[in-house]
């Protein structure tokens, strides 16, 4: 039991919708919405009321895309459940979805199982999980079947990475058309990995061993062939297909195309794509390091056609891809080898600022932050509306935002297990003050009050987003 709480004075933003009313939160749940001064607002009475005067009332972010303690090339992703979770909620961010691993060998329940014992009793907000599938065969993919039923709905393979999460195109096929019959929804990292592992070769042969080097190997049109080439996968399977952190002009327009043939084709993008370019990985003395992922950061280009893309929704989604690796001891790895740099960028704590930024700064409007960082990843993903709106029966997982307060976004404040910031210096407007998760109080007024156990997992229905 939390009891009642009253947010008053705010203006509150969904999807949909943005309108000057008072929140009635009862149980952990939203139970009412009432324009503000009217009668029905004033009679309510509350053990707690919070007032939300000047300030943004949203649903919690929905980050569909995160890799706390992820193993990665001989080292595990720095944050942990307890540390990731935390510093998700610090960020406005309510509910994760992180990926289990299926390593090669191993059932997937297997996987799954870890996966659980890693999150329970340790999570600052809810979680759910998709499944990293890194062998398919006759076992796994009855798996399947038995994951969907117990809201495991998702299933990421790599197009990219030969010898660890790769899957060959049979293999996509068959799960693919796995995932037609069971409602499961396959997301893809759509990289030619076999041929980058060439090019990776062949740079190193040529002493190109600077981190930059990741970004030139891993070619926008090995991108955007993998994506033409998982769309087409899908199609025959009859499936829908997901892809996941997008950077490449040449990748988003193989998806419009696909939408405008009206196929269950959808894209997801991260603010390191749209905030971040090739100009950081290219930082002297190593620094470019920092910025080591896949998909890689782009020329600066590519970054208008993201943005437009998030506006006419060929891409639906903004996730984070959050991977932490420290600098020292960690990306430090890859120092003469850019191979061998653990590939991820922090993040989680950072999503929403950044989006709201880009409402600031006219990329998109306030209805279309909640909507590519709450409401659609919360239906694509089988959560809605009990995560990603404001709406009564919805769980009341609400932040109060200060649009006005100016923040520096650094390592030294962060609360991310990471020795660094992708965004150091970077100046924003707008700020997390308080945030509920299911009714209780995680951060308040800028201070954590939350606890690690009391985020709880979540299973997941199959995709609401379909055509
Ligand atoms: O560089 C990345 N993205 N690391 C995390 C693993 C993945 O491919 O999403
Ligand atoms: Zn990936
Ligand atoms: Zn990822
Ligand atoms: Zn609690």
């Amino acid at each position: 039991m939390t009891g009642r709480t009253v947010i008053r004075g705010g203006l509150v933003i969904t999807a949909s919708d943005e309108i000057h009313a008072d929140v009635l939160i009862e149980d952990g749940r939203i139970a009412a919405l009432a324009a503000a001064g009217t009668p029905a607002a004033e009679a309510w009475t509350a053990e707690r009321t919070i007032d939300a005067t000047g300030k943004y009332v949203i649903p919690g972010g929905v980050d569909v895309h995160t890799h706390m303690e992820l193993p990665f090339g001989g080292t595990f992703a720095s944050d942990t459940f307890e540390t990731g979770t935390r510093a998700a909620a610090w960020g406005g961010t309510t509910t994760i979805v992180d990926f289990a691993v299926q390593s090669v060998g191993h059932s997937l329940r297997e996987g799954l199982d870890a996966w659980h014992a890693k999150a329970e009793g340790n999570c600052s907000i809810d979680y759910g999980f998709h499944m990293i599938v890194s062998d398919v065969n006759d076992e796994t993919l009855k798996e399947l079947d038995l994951l969907v039923e117990e809201g495991v709905t998702s299933f990421k393979q790599f197009m990219a990475y030969p010898g660890v999460f790769y899957s060959d195109d049979g293999q996509i096929l068959r799960a693919m058309q796995r995932s037609a019959e069971n409602g499961g929804l396959i997301m893809m990292h759509a990289e030619n990995g076999i041929a980058i592992d060439v090019l990776v070769e062949q740079a190193l042969a040529r002493g190109e061993t600077d981190p930059r080097y990741h970004g030139e190997v891993r070619k926008a049109l090995l991108e955007a062939e993998a994506t033409h080439r998982a769309i087409k996968l899908a199609q025959v399977a009859g499936a829908p297909l997901y892809v996941v952190h997008v950077s490449a002009t040449e990748a988003v327009a193989e998806l419009a195309r696909a939408r405008d043939e009206g196929l269950n084709v959808f894209g997801e993008t991260c603010p390191q794509y749209l905030f971040l370019s090739t100009d950081n990985l290219a930082e002297p003395d190593f620094e470019g390091a920092k910025y080591v992922c896949s998909t890689p950061l782009r020329p600066r280009e590519h970054q208008a056609q993201l943005w437009k893309g998030l506006r006419t929704n060929d891409l639906q989604v903004v996730s984070t891809d959050h991977c932490p690796f420290c600098f020292v001891g960690q990306k430090e790895l890859g120092r003469g080898d850019f191979s061998k740099i653990p590939n991820g960028l922090p993040g989680v704590e950072n999503r929403m600022d950044l989006l709201h930024q880009a409402v600031v700064d006219g990329h998109i409007t306030r209805r279309r932050w909640i909507e590519i960082a709450c409401a659609t990843p919360a239906r694509m993903f089988g959560m809605y509306p009990k995560k990603g709106t404001i709406a009564p029966g919805a769980d009341a997982d609400v932040v109060i935002y200060d649009p006005r307060a100016e923040q520096v976004m650094s390592a030294d404040t962060h609360h991310m297990n990471v020795d660094y910031s992708a965004y150091e210096g970077k100046r924003t407007t707008g700020r997390v003050e308080t945030v509920l998760s299911r009714g209780e109080l995680v951060i308040t007024e800028r201070e954590y009050t939350g606890h690690a156990g009391h985020g709880v997992y979540t299973p997941r229905s199959t995709c609401q987003y379909l055509n």
